[in-house]
């Protein structure tokens, strides 16, 4: 019997450039020695297209800077990087110098993202415990199925729409125990309600049974995360003069999980 993430993946077109993705980072694994450490970073938001012919689709806030920032940090820390993220989510370096037109002389390669999880978990799963997969980008829970998506745009004549989205399963699930199992991976929670944030957390991280949550409020996000673990919390604070001298939490976000992350590797082998 297939599972929920199985036949929601068997309901989907494969996209056009699934191969070529897989095989671009296909190649770019076969060029890292395998004693290096590895970290796929997924950020940014996700869209939910109304139409086939998409002229509408629902969006969320996330402007990727936390995923672009945490990949910075990691490659100063010497991971090897493969960064996802939708076409115009912000990619690393680029917030140091928005507007300056000398970045036109770079040459930027936008791939589409959602698919390359899954062929990107493929060429990671080698690399064993020294994989992290850092999982910030904010995928929508929610679509609407393909054979339920009109074909054209919706035209305002025939009245309000009655829009029936579905659940979208959580990537995390196959992610974990199928596709990298020996992998550090850590997922985020994103609440608006305190009082859910830790409970929610623990909650992902006795179903998905994965290393670590990093939980965030939507208003609080750039200067306080808790990091929640099988045993512990951690709260990481910035404070107002860290804020002052421009000091970012995610810095202080990745110093923190390469140490443990480290931990698990010796405690791997
Ligand atoms: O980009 P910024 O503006 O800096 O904002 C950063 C952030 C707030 C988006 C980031 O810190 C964050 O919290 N990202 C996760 C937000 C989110 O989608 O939370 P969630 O509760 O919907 O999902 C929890 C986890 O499940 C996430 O790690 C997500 O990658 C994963 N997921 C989500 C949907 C899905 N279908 N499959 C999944 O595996």
């Amino acid at each position: 019997m297939s599972s929920r993430w199985e036949e929601f993946y068997a309901s989907l077109a494969i996209p056009t450039d699934f191969e070529e993705n897989k095989n671009k980072i296909k190649d770019f694994c076969e060029h890292v020695s395998s004693q290096q450490k590895i970290v796929l970073v997924t950020s940014g938001g996700t869209t939910v297209p109304l139409e086939h012919n998409t002229v509408r689709f629902v969006d969320n806030f996330s402007a990727g800077t936390r995923g672009s920032a945490s990949a910075e940090y990691f490659l100063e820390k010497g991971y090897v990087v493969i960064f996802v993220h939708r076409l115009k989510s912000l990619e690393p370096y680029v917030r140091h110098f928005m507007g300056q037109k000398f970045l036109d002389m770079l040459e930027i390669h936008n791939d589409e993202a959602e698919t390359s999880v899954v062929a990107a978990c493929e060429c990671l799963a080698p690399f064993g415990a020294r994989a992290v997969l850092y999982l910030a980008a904010a995928v929508s829970d929610f679509y609407i199925p393909s054979s339920q998506m009109p074909t054209h745009k919706m035209q305002s004549e025939a009245g309000a729409p009655n829009i029936s989205l579905q659940l979208v399963p959580k990537i995390l699930e196959p992610l974990v125990n199928t596709w990298v199992p020996h992998a550090y991976v850590v997922s985020f929670k994103l609440e608006t309600d305190e009082n859910l944030l830790i409970t929610r957390a623990r909650g992902a991280l006795s179903k998905y049974k994965h290393k670590m949550v990093i939980a965030n409020i939507l208003h609080t996000r750039k200067y306080r995360v808790v990091l929640v673990m099988a045993t512990t919390c951690s709260e990481i604070v910035l404070d107002p003069e860290e804020i002052e001298a421009g000091i970012e939490i995610e810095s202080k976000i990745v110093s923190e999980l390469t140490k443990r992350h480290e931990s698990f590797i010796a405690e791997s082998v």
